[in-house]
């Protein structure tokens, strides 16, 4: 499926802390496609809806064993307040499935996503039906999930027609083909004695078009021969 019209995509953050969430949100791309009204955020602490009078949205385990538990009523509380039946909600965990350029790919076509970032040991397990699915930035463990939360938010918004400035920067990315991107150079042409391949200043289009395919699949055997058979099925 592919975007058929521009839309805003809205990101709606579940997190303990929203400062740490918006000083990223106010920054670069991300700042730019919410001034240009390509995306939306909002930041909704679970802390607003605790019950206790300290505010206390987390608890000893039961069983025993280290460390606090986000307790599920506020985290659910938060949630109900910020999805609708249209809501995309993700629980960011490394249990979750491995995130990726299709995935990114997948939800940058959602109106709505709902990032729940967890904290401390984790979230109260009777939580988990509250989330459509759970996603994992990575085979290690964070702190919290507000950086997986930023991490898959970033992915998903350069995918946002009109985001980045060419319309064609997204397609020729890595991760977009079956190739890594091709490598860059730029001024000066002779830096501390390492000169730009020549072909790149040939003025000859062909020619460097041929030249980067080329660069871009020895890149690839290089670095990730995997790749190399799982998208073309070509032998290492
Ligand atoms: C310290 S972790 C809890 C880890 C949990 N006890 C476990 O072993 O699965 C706290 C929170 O950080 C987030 N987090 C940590 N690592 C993550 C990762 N690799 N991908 C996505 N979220 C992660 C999750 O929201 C998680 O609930």
């Amino acid at each position: 499926m592919e975007h058929s019209t521009i839309s805003t995509l809205r990101i709606d953050f579940v997190t303990l802390f929203p400062e740490m969430v918006q000083s990223v949100l106010d920054t670069s791309i991300i700042s730019r496609a919410r001034n240009n009204k390509l995306l939306e955020t909002r930041c909704i602490n679970p802390r607003d809806f605790s019950d206790d009078k300290h505010h206390k949205i987390d608890a000893r385990p039961y069983g025993g064993g280290p460390g606090m538990i986000l307790m599920a009523e506020p985290v659910h509380q938060a949630i109900r307040k910020a999805a609708t039946p249209k809501s995309h909600v993700i629980f960011l965990s490394p249990q979750g499935r491995r995130l990726n350029q299709e995935i990114a790919r997948d939800l940058s076509l959602k109106p709505h996503l709902v990032l729940v970032c967890g904290h401390y040991e984790g979230v109260d397990e009777r939580l988990r039906s509250d989330f459509d699915e759970e996603i994992s930035i990575g085979d290690y463990v964070l702190t919290g999930g507000e950086l997986p939360a930023l991490v898959l938010a970033d992915a998903v918004t350069r995918l946002i027609p009109g985001v980045l400035k060419k319309a064609d920067a997204v397609e020729k990315e890595s991760f977009s083909g079956p190739l890594l991107d091709f490598p860059q150079y730029t001024r000066p042409q002779n830096w501390r004695g390492k000169k730009i391949p020549e072909v790149l200043i040939s003025g000859n289009h062909e020619l460097i078009r041929q030249w980067r395919s080329q660069a871009a699949e020895t890149i690839t055997r290089l670095k990730r021969p995997d790749l190399m058979t799982q998208k073309t099925g070509r032998k290492k």
